[in-house]
């Protein structure tokens, strides 16, 4: 008889996404204080439409974790960044939970472990679009690799006024958020001068 409930025993057993991204342009990696354990992500993400093709992961945690991993990975390949940045603990933690089952109290500490891993390399995929921006005009959204001229473009060429709109048509400020004064900036200046 196993020691973990059957469906965490059955991924853990066969997890099919441990292993390295080949050409990853993020990778997140986070500890537990609480058990010493640590998962890694891997994520190959397509410049242009930020969408994740692969995403892998290595872990020496126990078997919830890495069966949360393992789910992890595969639920958010064919996603989208934009619907993955907002994703707060709640929902990505009932999204493992649906699939496997739900986690013992003393073991959400490996749920909450995947949320920061993702976290962690999205911070690492903004770190690589700064370093991988060539345009002439700053880069305003870092998530999303989204330049000053693209969104003044937008912002003209849709008559749009919020931020929400600004999202919609580019992704910008759909992250982090961290962008959305610069590109409030930018409306008020169409605005004054239009
Ligand atoms: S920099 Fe994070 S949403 Fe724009």
């Amino acid at each position: 008889m196993s020691f973990y409930p059957p469906k965490i025993n059955e991924k853990f057993q066969r997890p099919q996404n441990v292993g390295k991204t080949k050409g990853a342009n993020a990778v997140g990696t986070s500890a537990s204080f609480v058990c010493g354990a640590f998962v890694r992500v891997y994520l190959r993400i397509e410049l242009k439409t930020k969408k994740i093709l692969d995403a892998k992961f290595n872990s020496n945690g126990c078997g919830f974790l890495i069966a949360a991993a393992d789910v992890l990975t595969e639920k958010i390949v064919g996603e989208r960044l934009v619907e993955l940045h907002g994703l707060d603990k709640e929902t990505l933690q009932a999204n493992i939970e649906r699939e496997l089952e739900k986690f013992p109290a003393h073991r959400t500490h490996c749920l909450e472990l995947c949320l920061e891993v993702l976290q962690a390399a999205f911070a690492d995929f903004r770190a690589f679009q700064i370093e991988e921006f060539t345009g002439e005009k700053a880069l305003i959204c870092t998530c999303f690799g989204v330049s000053e001229e693209t969104i003044e473009n937008v912002i003209k060429e849709n008559s749009l006024e919020t931020i929400e709109e600004v999202t919609k048509i580019c992704s910008a400020g759909g992250g982090c958020g961290s962008c959305q004064p610069l590109i409030q900036e930018i409306l008020d200046i169409y605005q004054r001068e239009s």
